[in-house]
């Protein structure tokens, strides 16, 4: 599949389908609390979707049961929600999902730690989100694709964290993964050119401790191989002459 650049019109509606997704996070972390399930906040992002007009894009993707993939302390990602599985005060909870409007997707990822109580923990979701930021700050309009991972990786390192390597953003539009990928470290070479029009999903994953990951048996649940927390923080964004705009923050925010 060939990289994608968006008319006008398709961006209109990738901005809809943006805004209702970062609508969709503001309830689920309003709600997120200790002794809520996994599958309360799946069954919240659902209905939040459809209320708003949207179709959840994770719910039967590959055969995924569910709206919000919800990953805890050592789950990286595709956790699977459940009702056996209660938040707890402390707990490092990463919240993923997306929706199709009008047939454009979105798709963005945030993490919080339960109650604000546990710095080793915070301070990994700050510097994950930051590294975000600094890696679209890269993502101008002629510069190439690769520089995101190289501006996540330069920012990240001093830290000591493990950025995730099995899994990569991606392009957005028409589908909720399409070419590129877009790796969140540096590769050896500079990648494509970035051109104005194109969407794309960044989405650092970083471990507190080893990059190394395992795939769970349940065919889904990514976990960091030395089981310390992981965090994840993901936008859609669109590619302009200047600075991106980021379609799945209130406004468009730029940051
Ligand atoms: N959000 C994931 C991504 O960024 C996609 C999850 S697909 C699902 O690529 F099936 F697990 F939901
Ligand atoms: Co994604």
């Amino acid at each position: 599949m060939a990289v994608t650049i968006k008319t006008e019109h398709e961006i209109e509606l990738m901005r809809i389908a943006g805004q209702y997704l970062a609508e969709v996070h503001e309830v689920l972390a309003d709600a997120l609390r200790p002794g809520m399930t996994t599958k309360d906040i799946d069954r919240l992002g659902e209905k939040t979707i459809r209320k708003l007009g949207g179709v959840p894009n994770f719910l039967h993707y590959n055969g995924y049961p569910a709206s919000v993939c919800v990953s805890v302390n050592e789950e990286v990602v595709h956790g699977i929600p459940t009702d056996k599985r209660f938040i707890e005060e402390g707990d490092l909870v990463s919240l993923d999902t997306g929706l199709i409007y009008k047939g454009y997707h979105s798709d963005a990822a945030r993490s919080y730690v339960v109650g604000n109580c546990d710095p080793e923990k915070m301070k990994l979701v700050e510097a994950t989100k930051e590294s975000f930021f600094r890696g679209i700050a890269a993502a101008t309009d002629g510069a190439h694709l690769h520089d995101i991972g190289a501006a996540i990786e330069d920012y990240i390192e001093p830290f000591g964290y493990g950025i995730v390597q099995d899994l990569v953003g991606h392009g957005i539009g028409r589908h909720l993964h399409e070419d590129p990928e877009v790796p969140n470290f540096r590769q050896r070479s500079r990648g494509i050119r970035l051109r104005k029009n194109m969407t794309i999903a960044v989405e650092p994953m970083i471990n507190l401790g080893t990059w190394q990951v395992d795939f769970l048996d349940d065919d889904w649940t990514v976990v960091t191989r030395d089981r310390k927390p992981s965090a994840h923080y993901e936008n859609t964004i669109l590619i302009t002459d200047g600075a991106p705009e980021i379609l799945t923050l209130p406004g468009g925010r730029k940051n």
